[in-house]
C-alpha cells in the first residue's frame, strides 16, 4: 500500500511540527464544509444547523493556510474532507489551486467522500491533480446501506467508484461497522471488495457522532471484525505502519485493513492536524476544541498564525485514550471531517 509519510529529520530551514511527545506532523486534513447531503447516523447530528457561510475561509484563505502549512511546517499531503467535501461548489477548482504548492513540498493531494457525486466529478478531480480518494461504502445491500446513510443510494456510490477508478484515481474503500446496523456486511463487503481488488478498511465507531448516538456495545471491535472475516478466509495478521489501520493478508492475496481507534489505538504514531472549514486548527480528533486561525489570517497576522500553530501543536494531548471514559467528544465529525 502506497503511503508517502517518512520518519526522516525535517530540514533546518523547515523546522517541524512537532508535539511535546516528539510527534512530528506530515499530514493536513482540511474540511471544506460541514454539510453533507447524507445524514450518516454515526457522524451527522439529527438536526444540524451549518454553519454560516461568512465564516468558512475562501478558497484563496484556504491555499494561504495549505501554503503556510507546506512551506513553515513541512507538511506534505493534505486530505480534503468535509462534511462531503464535493457539496461545496468549486471543490475541484481548489483541488488545482493546491497544485501550486507542490513545488514547496507537497506530495498527495487526497479526497474523503461519501461517493455520491463521484460518478461526474472523478474525471475533473484527476485531471486537476488530485491524487486519490477515500470512499465511504458501509454496507453492499441497498437497504442496509439506506439505512446507515440516511437515504444514501449504493448504486451511486458503487458508480461513483467504478468513475474514480477509471479516472486513474487511487481509491480506498472505508466502512464502519455499527452492531445492530450493519455487523453482519462485514463478510459481503470484504467479499466484494476482494472481487473488485479494491483496498478496504472497517474503521471502529468512534464517539464523534452528532447526535448521542454512540455507545460502547455498539462498537464492533478489531478482533469480532477479525473472527467474522476467518470464517471465510485465511487471515494472518502484517507488521503495524504508521497508517492508522492495522493490516491483515487474506487467503495470502488481499490486504484488509481496521481502523481501530477504540479497542486499540495509534495515538503514539500520529502524523496528523487538521482544519475545520471555518479555520480552527484541531491538534487532535478527540480534543475539545480548536485554535482559531482565521482572525490572524484574515488580519494578515502571519507571524502571529506561526506561534497559534506551534503551540496548538506542541500542546497536543496523547490521544485517545486520556478521553477514554469521558465518552462524546464536543465536536461532530461532520465539522472536523473525520
Ligand atoms: P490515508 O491513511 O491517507 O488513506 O487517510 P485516512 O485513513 O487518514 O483518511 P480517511 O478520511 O479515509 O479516514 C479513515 C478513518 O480514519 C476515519 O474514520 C477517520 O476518522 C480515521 N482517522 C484518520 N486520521 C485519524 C487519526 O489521526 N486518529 C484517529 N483515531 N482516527 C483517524
Ligand atoms: N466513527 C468512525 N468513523 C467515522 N467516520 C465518520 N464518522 C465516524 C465515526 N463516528 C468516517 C466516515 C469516513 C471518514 C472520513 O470518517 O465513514 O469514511
Ligand atoms: Fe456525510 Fe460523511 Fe458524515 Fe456520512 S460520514 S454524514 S457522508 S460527512
Amino acid at each position: 500500500m502506497k503511503d508517502a509519510t517518512t520518519s526522516e529529520p525535517a530540514s533546518p530551514a523547515r523546522p517541524a511540527l512537532i508535539d511535546r511527545f516528539g510527534r512530528i506532523k506530515k499530514k493536513l486534513r482540511l474540511s471544506l464544509t460541514d454539510r453533507c447531503n447524507y445524514r450518516c447516523l454515526y457522524c451527522m447530528p439529527e438536526c444540524p444547523v451549518w454553519k454560516p457561510r461568512a465564516d468558512i475561509l475562501r478558497f484563496e484563505e484556504l491555499h494561504a493556510l495549505v501554503g503556510l502549512f507546506v512551506g513553515q511546517f513541512g507538511i506534505e499531503q493534505v486530505r480534503i474532507t468535509g462534511g462531503e467535501p464535493l457539496v461545496r461548489k468549486g471543490a475541484t477548482g481548489f483541488v488545482e489551486m493546491l497544485q501550486s504548492v507542490r513545488p514547496a513540498g507537497l506530495r498527495r493531494v487526497s479526497l474523503s467522500t461519501n461517493g455520491a457525486m463521484l460518478s461526474r466529478a472523478a474525471a475533473p478531480l484527476a485531471a486537476a491533480g488530485l491524487d486519490d480518494v477515500n470512499v465511504s461504502l458501509d454496507a453492499v445491500s441497498a437497504e442496509i446501506f439506506s439505512r446507515m446513510t440516511g437515504g444514501g443510494r449504493v448504486c451511486e456510490v458503487l458508480r461513483g467508484i467504478e468513475s474514480a477508478r477509471r479516472a486513474g484515481l487511487g481509491v480506498k474503500i472505508n466502512a464502519v461497522i455499527i452492531r445492530g446496523l450493519n455487523q453482519e456486511q462485514v463478510v459481503p463487503l470484504t467479499e466484494w471488495a476482494v472481487a473488485e481488488d479494491l483496498p478496504l478498511r472497517f474503521i471502529e465507531f468512534m464517539p464523534l457522532d452528532g447526535r448521542g448516538f454512540w455507545s460502547e456495545d455498539k462498537v464492533v471491535a478489531e478482533k469480532e471484525i477479525l473472527a467474522s472475516v476467518s470464517e471465510r478466509f485465511d487471515v494472518s495478521a502484517l507488521p503495524r505502519t504508521n497508517d492508522p489501520a492495522s493490516y491483515y493478508l487474506l487467503d495470502s492475496r488481499f490486504q484488509l485493513g481496521i481502523i481501530a481507534t477504540v479497542s486499540n489505538p495509534f495515538c503514539a504514531s500520529c502524523d496528523r492536524v487538521r482544519l475545520t472549514a471555518d479555520g480552527r486548527l484541531f491538534s487532535c480528533l478527540f480534543a475539545s476544541t480548536g485554535v482559531d486561525l482565521r482572525e490572524a489570517l484574515r488580519a494578515g497576522r502571519f507571524d502571529a498564525l506561526d506561534s497559534l500553530v506551534r503551540d496548538a501543536i506542541w500542546n497536543k494531548p496523547p490521544g485517545f485514550i486520556e478521553r477514554r471514559n469521558r465518552g462524546r467528544g464536543e465536536v461532530s465529525m461532520n465539522v472536523l471531517g473525520g
